[in-house]
């Protein structure tokens, strides 16, 4: 018997069934592979054994090689279980359900045969973890379905549904759902004396395609070449499929361990996986019973129809939940619902979503102008004008009606929690639930626990989250929560650097170059220079310490308010969204720095980087340190998922562990010396230093909320 019993073998008339029992998710952790070959091994020497089947026990086949032995020692088996697969003597069916991903999928292409129930999924999404199919699969996949297809499938890193894995040639049957084992037993018993036995490695007739089309691999690769900067597992997968087609399989399966073995300890692997695992803990609730379970919220209302408001409604509707948007003007609420319907039609001429899609989901979003017909939803999210009285007002009349256990969410971007719970009389129903512009694109959704919300009701805000496609994150209430508040410095900084003599289209360049899709000011122009504008306004009014940001106030006095007005920091041709450089800003941030007589310079592509990136990292850890979020890690995710932070790089956090923490402080201190209080060093941030500790590992030393 193998390892911990991870596999299992027994016999069912004539067929020997190997099952993989490796929870969660059968992963080929320790015992998994030998177990395999072990088994394989008895059904070839079993005289009543006529042919196997390999499946796997609880939700899935194989998820894949076991992620967290990646960069550590691992001892290499004599032989590999895919070898002793595809060798066996006596057909091996490989029987899918869930997921056949990475190492799974390439075990199944090492059995003769393989059958699938129709939810099932296959893939080889190895990339998306910085590394290739190290199995074999960059080899056996060109040949079973064509290099283009194989290419396409490794390149994305995408789930491939069972039907179109069966189009593809990858699955031979799809079998009853409900009874894998059984479809998988009877399919084997009828291939039983079939010979010669169908191999993958020995197929070749489908490699022929790549002689037609030799251009393939270049153009994949022009096709990447955005997406795919600084990282280099993109590259190497095509390189391997490249090697399927012109070396021999034996030479192609070196081609592709040398370029696995290149790539598991890279820098972007390590990242990578660092990220697929804050992934899974930011789900997490420190403090939550083990048994809480979230109830399901089947319907929904979105207070204010506005931008926001309409993207949040479509991600309920996007996932299947019946949605009432609420305006009590019915003008904004048939312009609030017209864009909605913009948005749509626009998904459908891209081509993101069909025109059959679209009918489905609009009519899953109801227009209403009554706080009454609202009031039997399961949750609330409010999401109308920042102003702390106009807040207050809904929050009370949603108290009035709303059903007893209704969760009451606001949508705020940065106002406190607290003041809306406060004019409640269920404080602990009500939280935050924090969407990213454009609501129904980011998959950031910021749970926000004010300090008298119930952990049930962050618990049930997550699990909202899980339902739409988003990713939670919690925050504790506090000034711009954690995601914003942490980004604020680095958006200050920006700013600032112009008055010493710095250009928008500089800072950029360093941003899109460390990985960002678009820089700060791109960005600024994009979501309206005048947003922040009204908040520094606000802000400078109560706090006279604020510091005043001259070169943007200036550029919104004038008029340039970004895309919208045809310039901001940037200048744009009509009906086009390239940004180009303008000498108006130029002499507007000349100005600026006479009048402020600060002396002009020029600035290093890594100080930039610094200057931004170090500004936030020292929030994030005043952030930690005050308990408004839980892990640094679960600021990472924030930061990839709500600003677009390169996923190569891991996170904030995970950065700035690549710098190094004696490093950075030495960098704030420097900083705090020359520019004041703004980059005062966290006190975690000294700690970190002094002890050599982790920041990616740092967690909040009290309770969020
Ligand atoms: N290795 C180790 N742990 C894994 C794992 C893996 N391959 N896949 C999932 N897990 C763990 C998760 O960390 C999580 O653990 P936790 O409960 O302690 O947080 C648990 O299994 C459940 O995972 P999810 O929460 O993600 O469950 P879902 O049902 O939402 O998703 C899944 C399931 C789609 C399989 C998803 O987990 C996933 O995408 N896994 C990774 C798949 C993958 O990348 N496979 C390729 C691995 S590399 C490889 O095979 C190399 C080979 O070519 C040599």
């Amino acid at each position: 018997m193998s390892e911990g019993n991870v596999v299992r073998f027994d016999i069912e008339d004539g067929v020997g069934v190997i099952t993989i029992d490796n929870p969660p998710v059968n992963a080929l952790g320790p015992g998994v592979r030998e177990g395999i070959i072990e088994f394989v091994e008895k059904g070839n020497a079993d005289p009543n054994v006529n042919a196997m089947v390999l499946i796997g026990a609880g939700r899935s086949f194989i998820a894949g090689a076991d992620i967290r032995q990646f960069g550590k020692p691992r001892p290499q088996p004599p032989r590999r279980s895919t070898d002793v697969l595809e060798d066996s003597a006596k057909p091996v069916v490989a029987a899918i359900h869930g997921y056949a991903l990475g190492g799974g999928l390439e075990h199944a292409l090492s059995c003769n045969y393989r059958v699938a129930v129709r939810s099932a999924k296959v893939g080889l999404p190895e990339v998306l973890i910085g590394v290739l199919p190290g199995g074999g699969g960059t080899q056996r996949l060109p040949r079973l379905i064509g290099p283009k297809a194989a290419m396409e499938m490794i390149v994305s890193g995408r789930h491939v549904p069972a039907e179109e894995a069966k189009k593809l040639g990858i699955i031979d049957e799809i079998v009853d759902e409900k009874d894998l084992r059984g479809a998988a037993i009877r399919f084997a018993k009828s291939v039983a004396s079939k010979r010669p036995l169908p191999r993958v490695r020995e197929k070749t007739d489908r490699l022929a395609e790549a002689k037609s089309d030799p251009g393939m691999f270049d153009a994949m690769k022009k096709s990447i070449a955005r997406k795919a900067r600084n990282q280099k597992a993109p590259y190497h997968c095509i390189a391997c499929v490249e090697a399927a087609v012109t070396q021999p399989f034996e030479e192609g399966l070196q081609t592709e361990r040398r370029l696995f073995a290149e790539l598991e300890n890279s820098d972007e692997a390590k990242a990578l996986r660092y990220a697929f695992f804050a992934e899974r803990e930011v789900a997490k609730i420190p403090g939550a019973p083990k048994d809480l379970k979230p109830p399901r919220v089947k319907t929904a209302a979105v207070i204010g129809a506005g931008t926001m408001g309409g993207g949040i409604a479509m991600c309920f509707a996007d996932f299947g939940i019946p949605v009432k948007v609420l305006e009590v003007s019915r003008d904004a609420l048939e312009k609030g619902m017209q864009r909605v319907r913009e948005n749509y039609a626009v998904s459908v001429k891209r081509g993101s979503i069909t025109q059959t899609q679209m009918d489905e989901r609009l009519p899953r979003i109801r227009p209403v102008e009554r706080y009454e017909d609202i009031a039997d939803c399961d949750a609330v999210i409010e999401a109308v004008f920042e102003r702390i009285d106009v807040k207050k007002d809904v929050f009370a009349k949603l108290d009035a009606v709303m059903k007893p256990g209704a969760l009451l969410l606001t949508n705020s971007s940065a106002i406190d929690t607290d003041i809306m719970a406060g004019v409640t009389r269920r404080p602990q129903d009500v939280g935050g639930a924090h969407f990213f512009a454009p609501a129904n694109v980011m998959k950031l959704l910021e749970v926000v626990r004010g300090t008298n919300t119930s952990i049930e009701t962050i618990a049930a805000t997550m699990q909202i989250g899980r339902d739409i496609g988003k990713i939670g994150a919690v925050a504790g209430t506090c000034d711009g929560f954690a995601a914003n508040r942490s980004r604020a410095p680095l958006v200050t900084e920006a700013m600032l650097m112009l008055e010493e003599g710095a250009l928008p289209e500089q800072i950029d360049k360093v941003m899109v170059d460390f990985g960002y899709p678009m820089g700060p000011f791109a960005v600024s122009d994009l979501s309206g220079l005048d947003v922040s504008y009204d908040t520094r306004k606000r802000r400078a009014a109560a706090d006279p310490n604020f510091r005043k940001l001259h070169v943007p106030d200036r550029l919104v006095e004038m008029g340039r308010k970004g895309q919208k007005t045809g310039a901001g920091w940037y200048r744009y041709e009509k009906g086009d969204r390239t940004p180009h450089p303008d000498e108006v800003v130029k002499s507007v941030i000349a100005e600026v720095g006479r009048e402020l007589g600060i002396p002009q310079r020029t600035f290093t592509d890594e100080e930039i980087l610094r200057r931004l990136l170090l500004a936030s990292v020292n929030e994030a850890c005043k952030i930690l340190e005050e308990g408004k979020a839980y892990r640094a890690s679960d600021l990472d995710v924030m930061w990839l998922h709500g600003f677009g932070f390169p996923r190569y790089r891991g996170g904030l956090m995970f950065w700035a562990d690549t710098v190094g923490s004696k490093e950075i402080l030495r960098q704030v201190e420097e900083w705090h010396a020359r520019y004041g209080d703004r980059w005062r060093p966290a006190k975690l941030l000294r700690e970190i230093a002094a002890s050599g500790g982790s920041f990616r590992e740092a967690k909040s030393a009290g309770t969020t909320g």
